[in-house]
């Protein structure tokens, strides 16, 4: 079953031939011209959770390819009157070709998984946010070209964005520095396979530290969807806002990404996600695009099944 759950299920042979064909896919989509592909095809799309990009990506990357979407909350599914996800999930694959489901709890997709007779697509869990950092992989190779060896940062919270950005320096090879407050340290087990598959991760509580001479500048809301929001977290984190003086620790062409929502002036100043290095729009386009190759490949489609 070619499910997409997490990246440290594939090679990176695997996934770098996904964002090929996501390269060509926006060329062509830039150029007018979409392939009928996935024809016939349909996608449940299931939010547990809000969503912009994701909802509008994956919906229109699934309509240029040719194919139907159904978007619905678990609340307006029988999902939300108990309704379990087994049987959910074997109905849906009487219908449907794949799933994408955004939710909480990981365990849910591995629970769709094991019950579904068509592809399960995470899109986003608590865990980890694998089809974001596909796109952010790919803005990183459109703008500096190969991102082995690099050194990236990632500042804040070590959340699910954070989690799939280990498993991405491990099968790409680049250098990772987590800076984060004590208590919001990144998943360590994460950070266990990813350092026995050779990655250098460093963990450490000193931005200045993780910032210094890097390529890329990363992070993420300090509060994220279905965390606690209080006024201490945020406190805890403000060290860790990446403003212009983080980024002048950086190398001079450092990119800065940010999967966003942003909360503007909490995690990042208006002086940095504004700034010339910031490359936070084409992140959310390239959404679409490398969601169209997670589709190909899912679906047994187009060049990626060549
Ligand atoms: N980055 C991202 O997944 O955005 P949404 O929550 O808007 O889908
Ligand atoms: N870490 C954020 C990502 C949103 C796309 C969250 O889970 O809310």
């Amino acid at each position: 079953m070619r499910n997409f759950i997490d990246l440290w299920d594939f090679s990176k042979d695997e996934l770098q031939s996904i964002l090929e064909l996501a390269k060509k896919l926006k060329e062509q989509t830039r150029k007018g011209f979409w392939n009928n592909w996935a024809q016939n095809k349909s996608l449940s799309m299931i939010f547990e959770k809000n969503s912009t990009r994701t909802r509008y990506s994956f919906e229109l990357a699934m309509k240029q390819l040719g194919g139907e979407t159904i978007v619905t909350s678990s609340r307006d599914m029988q999902l939300g009157r108990g309704e379990t996800l087994g049987d959910t999930a074997q109905v849906l694959s009487r219908y449907v070709d794949a799933v994408m489901i955004r939710t909480d709890d990981h365990n849910k997709i591995f629970e769709m998984a094991k019950y579904s007779d068509v592809p399960i697509i995470n899109a986003l869990t608590d865990f980890s946010h694998p089809c974001q950092i596909m796109a952010d992989i790919m803005t990183w190779q459109e703008h500096r070209g190969d991102i082995e060896g690099k050194k990236a940062a990632w500042f804040g919270d070590g959340n699910n964005v954070c989690t799939s950005f280990i498993m991405a320096a491990a099968l790409w090879k680049f250098d990772f520095y987590i800076a984060t407050p004590k208590g919001y340290e990144a998943d360590s087990e994460v950070i266990k396979w990813a350092r026995q598959k050779g990655a250098n991760i460093v963990e450490t509580s000193e931005p200045q530290n993780a910032a210094q001479n890097a390529d890329l500048i990363l992070t993420d809301t300090f509060v994220s969807m279905g965390d606690e929001n209080t006024k201490n977290r945020i406190e805890e984190m403000m060290k860790y806002q990446v403003n212009e003086a983080l980024m002048k620790q950086a190398k001079d062409n450092a990119l800065f990404m940010h999967c966003l929502p942003a909360h503007r002036n909490e995690e990042v100043t208006d002086g940095v996600i504004d700034s010339v290095q910031s490359v936070v729009f084409d992140e959310a386009e390239n959404r679409l695009h490398a969601q169209k190759a997670i589709l190909c490949y899912c679906l047994g489609l187009g060049e990626s099944h060549e």
